[in-house]
């Protein structure tokens, strides 16, 4: 099956069997969640895999008793940095380093440049940026699902301060972001398994430009080449 194919066999199952997935199925939509790009290779967020019954009806209660959070077999819980500092980010920078064998010093006039920018962008910034690189693992997670042939549900359905209160996330720096339980389909009891997708139509969703299409915006800043920063 192509990549479209499987994508046009998933959906945001609301019902699920409770049968397990197999933990080689799980380790590959882990893979590929943990493969995603993200900004600055930064990779600001980790997953947290539940498989507690009784953590789960706790998590269920908070997540508007959506039945796929007890009834799924694996619920992955993506958690984001709440902000960016020095250390954090020197940290995933000195292992790329050792990783590539080359001197730590190798990322200090590009890590210092990110870190001057997001200085002037605020907490609140930096917490929601971190939270959208997530959200990139998170798709990566749902498409290697669909290709597995195994069911996922994205949720955002659920309280954050009090999950993060009951998964211990508070003060560790890092808030969670969204949700993903996987399984299996309940085809006799989801009512949405047999719904037709729908999708915003191509003509809507795509739209093409030339400069002809553009404003004519007269002053353009000068920007730095970013290239300068990261090659030595
Ligand atoms: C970030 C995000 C949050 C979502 N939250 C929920 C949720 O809490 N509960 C739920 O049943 N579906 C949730 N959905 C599923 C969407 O409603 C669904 O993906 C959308 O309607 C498209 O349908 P499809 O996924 O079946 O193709 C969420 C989807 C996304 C991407």
């Amino acid at each position: 099956m192509s990549l479209l194919e499987d994508l046009h066999w998933r959906y945001a199952t609301k019902k699920m069997n409770g049968e397990k997935v197999p933990q080689e199925k799980v380790d590959y939509i882990l893979r590929a969640a943990q493969m995603a790009p993200s900004s600055s290779g930064l990779q600001q967020y980790k997953i947290i895999v539940i498989t507690d019954k009784a953590l789960l009806e706790k998590i269920k209660s908070i997540s508007y008793n959506q039945s796929q959070i007890t009834d799924c077999s694996h619920l992955l819980v993506f958690a984001a940095w709440d902000g960016y500092s020095e250390e954090r980010i020197s940290g995933v920078f000195n292992y790329m380093m050792d990783e590539r064998g080359l001197p730590h010093s190798t990322m200090d006039d590009y890590k210092n440049t990110i870190l001057t920018l997001y200085a002037t962008l605020g907490k609140d910034w930096e917490a929601h940026h971190a939270a959208k690189q997530s959200y990139i693992s998170f798709a990566m997670a749902i498409a290697a699902a669909a290709e597995q042939k195994v069911d996922a549900t994205p949720i955002e359905g659920f309280l954050p301060d009090k999950l993060d209160e009951l998964l211990k996330l508070k003060g560790s720096g890092y808030k969670s972001t969204v949700l993903l339980p996987l399984g299996y389909r309940d085809e006799a009891n989801d009512w949405l398994v047999n719904m037709k997708k729908v999708r915003t139509p191509q003509a809507d969703f795509i739209t093409e430009m030339t400069l002809a299409d553009a404003a004519d915006v007269e002053e353009m800043p000068v920007m730095p080449s970013l290239g300068s920063f990261t090659r030595k």
